[in-house]
Order: structure tokens, then C-alpha cells, then sequence
């Protein structure tokens, strides 16, 4: 059976932009910010406190979380490898974070410059330092159903690392399928091994729709008991360090599947095609998500 609640965290701002090319200007990033604040949304991730060389788009890092006008009861959690952005993301008012690993030891090299177990030494410094802040960490794994550079992962090394990062105090674990390759069968497996080291009910999934599989991968991910999904306005989006990774799954496109599943989530999918609307109209381009086009946007 499937969750009543499904809580939706919306990636856009900070996965969906952080691969354009072209710079985005802060204030389209601070508006779009405010009209997903306007939809019902529970949690969107803002920005990332990362090296502006490694990722130019996310420059304006600070600007951008000063900038937005928080909704009560909406969280805007901001990645932060490590403490020189965990303490600028702090100066900058961020009162959650996330940290991102690997399941893949070469990914992680590429990604964040460092292998998997310096990685857990960096992320129990930022989680320490958050804990003694009361700021609640969110921890990522990447490449939890393959690998640009590895091919297949093994069900066995994503439930370490997920464990790992549960263990230091992660609330919530989020399985990222970086460059869409998964399928409801090795998302079942996946999940099957990470759910003996993690509680269902501390994962989420995170879809990228390369090889559009992303809505049957959630829909494996929902029967087992999963009940967080990530997700990006319009489809946005692909990670740097991950070549020919397309977009997340589309906030719009989960959202119509949920309704039709009569599963709540609190959002209100016309709102966020207004906002789809909005940063597909600033990006001069069309909308990745089946329901905007569906429904005469582009
Ligand atoms: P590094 O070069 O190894 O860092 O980068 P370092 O500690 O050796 O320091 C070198 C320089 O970087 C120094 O500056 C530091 O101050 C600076 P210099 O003295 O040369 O002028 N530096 C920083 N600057 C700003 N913010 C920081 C920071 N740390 C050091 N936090 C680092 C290590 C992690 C910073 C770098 O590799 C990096 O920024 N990587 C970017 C990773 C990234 O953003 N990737 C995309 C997000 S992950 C993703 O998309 C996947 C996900 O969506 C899930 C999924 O889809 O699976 C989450
Ligand atoms: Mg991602």
C-alpha cells in the first residue's frame, strides 16, 4: 500500500539551475524561490555554499538566501560540503543543510574532490557543528543506481554509505539516481538492501529522467514504503560532474501522479506551473515536464 502523505522536496533552485550555463541573475533565483514559497511546498532547497570555481551558477550563494522571503513552515536547506560552507551558509542564515556523498569512489573524486571516506571525516565535522546549532542535516547519496564513470553500483556500497550518514545524524537520507540510468528493478534492489541499515521512513529518492524512468523508479520507491520524493519545477536541471545527466523529475509530473493516486501532499500543481511558467520564460526555454506541456505550456 501506498503512503497517504507524501512530502514533496523541491530541488529546482539548487539542482535544477546549477548546470545552466548562463548565469542566472539572483533576483530571477529569489523570485522563483518566492513563487515555489507561494505553492504549498514543504521544502526547497535555495543554493549551495560550494566553490564558486566548481560551480559558478551558485556564486551567489549568499545573496540568494538573504534575498528570498521565507514562508513560515517552508524549510530552504543549502548544500554544504564541508565547514568553510557549512560556516558560510550559517553566516548567511541557512538553518538547514544538506551534505552529498558517494556511493561511487570515482564520483566522489570528481564531484567533490575527495574520496568517500575523507568525505564522511568532512560531513561529521559539518553535522557536529550543525547538531551543537540545532540546524537539522540532510545527507545525500549520489550515483545510488550507477555511475557516469563507474557503470553499476552495488546495492551493498549505497547502504553503507547511506548508513554512514545516517548514523552521524542525518534525519533524512536521500538516494539520488544522478544520471537517470535506474529502473524499478534495481530500485527494488536498491532499496531492499538499504532498508536493512536505514528506516523506510528516513529515506527519500531523488530521480534524474535521463532514460525516463523516473516516475516508475518513485512509484517502486512509494510501494516500499518511501515517502519523501525530490523533485524539479519544470524538469530542470543535471549535476556538473555527471555528463549527459538530464533534468530531476518534474515537480508537476510527480504532483499529477500523486493526486491521481489520491495521495496527499499540501502543493498546488497549478502554482507551481505558474512558476515553471516563470523560469522557463527567464531561461528561454521550454518546460521538461509531460504535465506543463500537456497542459498548452511551453
Ligand atoms: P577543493 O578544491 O578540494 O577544496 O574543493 P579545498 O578545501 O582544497 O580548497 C581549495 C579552494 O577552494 C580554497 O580557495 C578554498 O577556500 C575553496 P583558495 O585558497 O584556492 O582561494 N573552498 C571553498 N570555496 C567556497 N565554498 C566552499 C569551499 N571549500 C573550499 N565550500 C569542494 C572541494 C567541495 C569545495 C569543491 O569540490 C566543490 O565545490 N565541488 C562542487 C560540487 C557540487 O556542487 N556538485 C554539484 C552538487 S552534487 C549533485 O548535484 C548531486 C545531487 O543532486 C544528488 C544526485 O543527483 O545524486 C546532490
Ligand atoms: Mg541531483
Amino acid at each position: 500500500q501506498y503512503p497517504e502523505f507524501v512530502k514533496i522536496v523541491e530541488v529546482g533552485p539548487r539542482d535544477g539551475l546549477q548546470n545552466e550555463k548562463e548565469i542566472v541573475p539572483t533576483g530571477i533565483k529569489i523570485q522563483l524561490i518566492d513563487m515555489l514559497s507561494r505553492t504549498g511546498l514543504p521544502v526547497i532547497e535555495a543554493t549551495s555554499f560550494v566553490s564558486a570555481k566548481w560551480v559558478p551558477q551558485m556564486a551567489d550563494h549568499t545573496d540568494v538566501l538573504r534575498g528570498i522571503q521565507r514562508t513560515p513552515h517552508v524549510q530552504y536547506p543549502v548544500l554544504t560540503p564541508n565547514m568553510q560552507g557549512f560556516q558560510d551558509a550559517v553566516a548567511a542564515g541557512a538553518t538547514e543543510v544538506a551534505v552529498f556523498g558517494s556511493a561511487s569512489e570515482t564520483f566522489s573524486k570528481k564531484n567533490i574532490n575527495c574520496s568517500i571516506d575523507e568525505s564522511m571525516l568532512r560531513f561529521e565535522e559539518v553535522i557536529n557543528s550543525a547538531k551543537e546549532r540545532h540546524i537539522p542535516v540532510r545527507g545525500y547519496v549520489s550515483c545510488a543506481l550507477g555511475c557516469p564513470h563507474e557503470g553499476n553500483i552495488e546495492p551493498s556500497k549505497v547502504a553503507e554509505v547511506a548508513k554512514r550518514l545516517y548514523d552521524m545524524g542525518c534525519y533524512e537520507i536521500s538516494l539520488g539516481d544522478t544520471i537517470g540510468v535506474g529502473t524499478p528493478g534495481s530500485m527494488l534492489k536498491m532499496l531492499q538492501r538499504v532498508m536493512k541499515e536505514v528506516p523506510a521512513n528516513a529515506l527519500a529518492v531523488h530521480c534524474h529522467d535521463t532514460y525516463g524512468q523516473a516516475l516508475p523508479n518513485i512509484l517502486t520507491a512509494l510501494q516500499m514504503g518511501v515517502c519523501v520524493v525530490d523533485s524539479a519545477v519544470a524538469g530542470l536541471g543535471g549535476c556538473p560532474y555527471a555528463q549527459g545527466s538530464s533534468g530531476n523529475v518534474s515537480t508537476e509530473d510527480v504532483l499529477y501522479m500523486l493526486s491521481g493516486m489520491g495521495i496527499e501532499t499540501g502543493v498546488n500543481l497549478a502554482k507551481v506551473m505558474e512558476a515553471g511558467d516563470f523560469i522557463c520564460g527567464a531561461l528561454s526555454r521550454q518546460t521538461n515536464s509531460r504535465v506543463a506541456q500537456a497542459r498548452g505550456r511551453t
